[in-house]
């Protein structure tokens, strides 16, 4: 089938290589020269284990092409996804502009039946929006269908999320329409689901918005634990155990961020408003998230005080493993609060550091994570990456002038830190 994919983001860019990769004939269009430039000299934008050399493989067989032409892609392409950014807007509802842009060219270049399919995170109603917007500014007569299929790729695992998802939603207007989306998707051999537009753009922002509370409840647990002598990880695994509560995200930390959870339970929560819902659960896993980075950071300043001089030493900087995404991290709010208390910070992360060079000032950049703990009071770990669990400690504890461990991700056994001559101070335990 031939395909087009408008914006090369995390979702754009790994949806269109999986395509490719099926088989498909695929056009990657995106406005950022850039971007484009790059990816066309076989460099990627973002990082993502894997996806460069599905990329280079599929480009050399010829199924993959990149363009800053969207005329291009749309006349090219039966089928059309869009996957724009829908950042939050000030008061946390989706910001639709790019998504506008693109229905309006798609509806000035369309010359034959397209399938226009909403892969970005949009609100319940964008379907119709889109519609209306091609409807009032399409320039010849020509039919056209439009779709919501919202994808549930995790970053640093986008590729294996893509190829193998635990279920394709589609949703669709008609039945003629489905046909098509199931014989895109049929090679996943993947559980599918059909539904209306509506449900599937709720479907996107339910599940979301489930596994976001899921986190702010165990961190709530986890609060608890702190005060009661119990050990938050124990109570998690006891709960997962039960088949309907299940082990996945159940993992207490410094709350969720990312491009994803933080301004998807916003957008939902302006939904909810907007249809006069009460949304006080959402409320409560926003408020309890925002929370989780300044009860640490408090955890931190009552054992270091006075914080003036003091030398603090980030493990991680990525919102979580295997990505460089800094949006949304936790690491960016921890290290202005400790900054403002006049503390020294040290930083490293194994893929982060250039992004993290754009954003953030006067904090010293790191070798590596030994060269951090290098005269620092107290280490703090961030981003739970698989090299920060294998450290050698007492080596990392020899190299510091102070002696606290600060784990915001509960990735070490507490005797072992303890026996590197560590005092360790992680999430929901005492
Ligand atoms: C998420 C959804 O999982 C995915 O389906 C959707 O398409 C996009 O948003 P992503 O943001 O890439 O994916 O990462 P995810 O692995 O879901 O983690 C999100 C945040 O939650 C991270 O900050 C992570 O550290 C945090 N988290 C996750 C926890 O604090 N505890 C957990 O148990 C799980």
């Amino acid at each position: 089938m031939n395909v087009c994919v408008i914006g090369t983001g995390y979702v754009g860019l790994v949806t269109g290589t999986v395509f490719a990769d099926l088989g498909n004939e695929v056009i990657c269009v995106d406005n950022v020269k850039k971007k484009i430039d790059m990816l066309n000299s076989g460099v990627m934008p973002i990082y993502e284990p894997g996806l460069r050399e599905m990329v280079l493989r599929n480009v050399e067989e010829k199924r993959l092409s990149f363009t800053t032409k969207i005329s291009d892609g749309i006349r090219k392409s039966k089928v059309i996804f869009i996957a724009v950014g829908t950042p939050p807007k000030a008061n946390g509802e989706s910001d639709l502009t790019a998504v506008e842009e693109v229905a309006r060219e798609i509806a000035r270049y369309m010359d034959d039946y397209k399938i226009i399919v909403n892969k970005s995170t949009v609100p319940v109603g964008t379907g119709n929006f889109v519609r209306n917007i091609i409807e009032k500014f399409k320039r010849n007569n020509c039919d056209f269908d439009v779709v919501s299929n919202p994808e549930f790729l995790k970053e640093g695992s986008a590729i294996a999320d893509c190829l193998y998802p635990d279920r394709i939603v589609i949703g669709v207007p008609n039945h003629h329409v489905a046909m098509a989306l199931l014989e895109l998707y049929a090679p996943l051999e993947r559980p599918m689901l059909i539904t209306d537009v509506e449900s599937a753009e709720i479907i996107k922002y339910a599940s979301n918005a489930f596994l976001a509370t899921k986190i702010s409840f165990i961190n709530f647990i986890a609060n608890i634990c702190e005060k009661a002598g119990a050990d938050v990880t124990l109570v998690a695994k006891g709960m997962g155990y039960d088949s309907r509560i299940g082990s996945h995200f159940l993992q207490a930390g410094l709350g969720f961020g990312g491009s994803c959870f933080p301004k998807d339970t916003l957008s939902l929560l302006c939904t909810a408003k907007k249809f006069k819902e009460d949304a006080s659960i959402l409320e409560s896993v926003i408020k309890l998230n925002e929370n989780r980075v300044p009860r640490f950071a408090n955890r931190i300043m009552e054992k270091l005080k006075p914080m003036k001089g003091k030398v603090i030493g980030i493990l991680g900087l990525a919102f979580k493993p295997n990505t460089d995404d800094l949006r949304d991290a936790k690491s960016l709010v921890l290290i202005r609060d400790l900054l403002k208390k006049k503390a020294s910070i040290k930083v490293f992360d194994p893929v982060a550091m250039d992004n993290a060079k754009n954003i953030l000032k006067n904090v010293t950049f790191c070798k590596n994570a030994y060269d951090v703990a290098k005269g620092a009071d107290a280490l703090v770990v961030v981003t739970e990456w698989n090299e920060f669990k294998l450290l050698n400690l007492d080596k990392l504890r020899q190299n510091m002038r102070g002696s606290y461990l600060f784990d915001g991700r509960n990735i070490y056994a507490r005797e072992r830190v303890e026996r590197a001559g560590f005092k360790y101070i992680c999430i929901g335990m005492r």
